[in-house]
């Protein structure tokens, strides 16, 4: 999310007002965000209404691409480009939530956790400034607990939820070994049972809970008469159901219908990825476009053909096999005799093309997740909480940086 230092943090009457602005940009442009580059050949849906832009996206490098994935409004594209990310932007804009001071922590607190999870855990408690102070935290969908460990250290009461068991062992011999009174639980949190867990003392925090986990806790919290939770999402396509249930009323009555498939759209912003890891996704992608122009030739059919994640090994084999077996696997017939290598080149011609376009959609990917997290917002206003949203840590910490606050007087 762009954040700006004068960008106010979102509550009260703005988060409903930004929703509809949100809700009314995004259903507008629906044509522009909906269609996967990735999916549609040889063109996507909106290119012969912006026939200028698209031939100017289709003529960047790969290379542009990837420079311009985590910052498409600065894309100097042919318009409507500029004016779409310019309204995107502004849409999107919030502002950091206010910190309390850096407190005084034992440095064998940090030991256990990887750099950039504890910078994510220590701004995320650092933004925790309830009015009532917390007296039992309980870590949702906690892994190991170092956040609720980095909560409870000052000797507040610590329950953590988990439901891997490996997970939760290693999480209490961290809290005995560091002194802090912390029981872990193996808990399904989707189970009837995990409702028993749940008190009106408690203060919840859930930081990186999936889709459903999270959506879960809020339903409970407020049910349970909770006064203070925090909650920073992430994954929102990992649902049960075909399409996304709005939370709050207003969302319901949006016109707004989301896919399984749209809910991604916010995830696709990488910023964590390496240079070996970057390279093995753009041969893995590649490697799929091409077999993609393949299975449509061999079908005869021009539609997409959903194929399963595969093993990295299999970017080691030759390209004539990994496609032989590839179609093996989806049951297609015999793939004859074909030029392997310029089919792989087209590939990744192909490649640089769908990146490129997909520069349009990204522009949609932080007005997308600032509608979720509104639909959250406005649920948690609805149980009678005031709520604050803002983010809690920088996109370079996580791209999940956005933190909702919610207190119930
Ligand atoms: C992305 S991790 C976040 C962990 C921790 N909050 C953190 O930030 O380090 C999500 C955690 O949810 C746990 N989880 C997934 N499904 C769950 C379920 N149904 N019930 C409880 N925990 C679950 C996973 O095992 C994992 O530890």
């Amino acid at each position: 999310m762009p954040t700006d230092t004068y960008a106010p943090i979102l509550e009260k009457a703005a988060l409903l007002e930004r929703f509809s602005a949100l809700d009314a940009f995004l259903r507008e442009h629906q044509l522009l965000w909906r269609p996967r580059p990735f999916v549609h050949y040889p063109t996507v849906p909106w290119e012969t209404e912006h026939p200028e832009l698209a031939t100017w996206l289709r003529a960047q490098s790969l290379a542009h691409a990837d420079a311009a994935h985590n910052q498409p409004h600065r894309v100097a594209a042919p318009a409507p480009f500029p004016q779409l990310a310019a309204q995107a932007h502004a849409l999107s804009l919030i502002g950091q939530l206010p910190q309390l001071p850096e407190p005084h922590l034992p440095a064998r607190l940090a030991t256990a956790v990887p750099g950039r999870k504890w910078q994510q855990i220590d701004a995320f408690a650092r933004c925790l400034n309830f009015k009532k102070r917390p007296q039992h935290w309980l870590d949702w969908c906690a892994g190991k607990g170092h956040l609720g460990r980095r909560l409870a250290h000052n000797g507040s009461a610590l329950t953590c939820l988990e439901f891997n068991p490996q997970l939760v062992n290693s999480g209490q011999h961290l809290s005995s070994k560091l002194g802090i009174h912390a029981q872990h639980i193996t808990q399904d949190v989707m189970a009837d049972t995990a409702a028993t867990q749940l008190h009106a003392a408690h203060t919840p925090v859930a930081l990186h809970a999936c889709g459903d986990l999270h959506v879960r806790l809020l339903h409970l919290a407020s049910q349970h008469g909770c006064k203070q939770l925090a909650v920073a999402p992430c994954c929102y396509n990992r649902i049960q159901h075909t399409h996304y249930q709005a939370l709050s009323s207003r969302a319901q009555r949006s016109a707004l219908h989301l896919s399984i498939d749209d809910l991604g759209l916010p995830l696709s912003e990488t910023v964590t990825a390496g240079a070996r890891e970057r390279r093995q996704r753009d041969c893995s992608m590649a490697r799929r476009l091409a077999f993609d122009l393949l299975q449509r030739q061999v079908r005869g059919t021009d539609e997409y053909l959903p194929t399963p994640s595969l093993p990295a090994a299999w970017l080691d084999r030759p390209f004539a096999e990994y496609c032989n077996r590839l179609a093996a696997l989806k049951q297609l017939p015999h793939l004859g005799t074909q030029d392997w290598q310029q089919l792989e080149q087209r590939g990744w011609q192909r490649l640089a093309q769908v990146r490129n376009l997909e520069l349009l959609r990204n522009l949609f990917r932080r007005p997308l997740e600032l509608w979720l997290l509104l639909d959250r917002a406005l649920f948690l206003q609805e149980q009678g909480y005031e709520v604050r949203l803002g983010t809690f840590c920088t996109v370079e910490q996580s791209p999940r940086n956005m933190l909702l606050l919610a207190e119930r007087t």
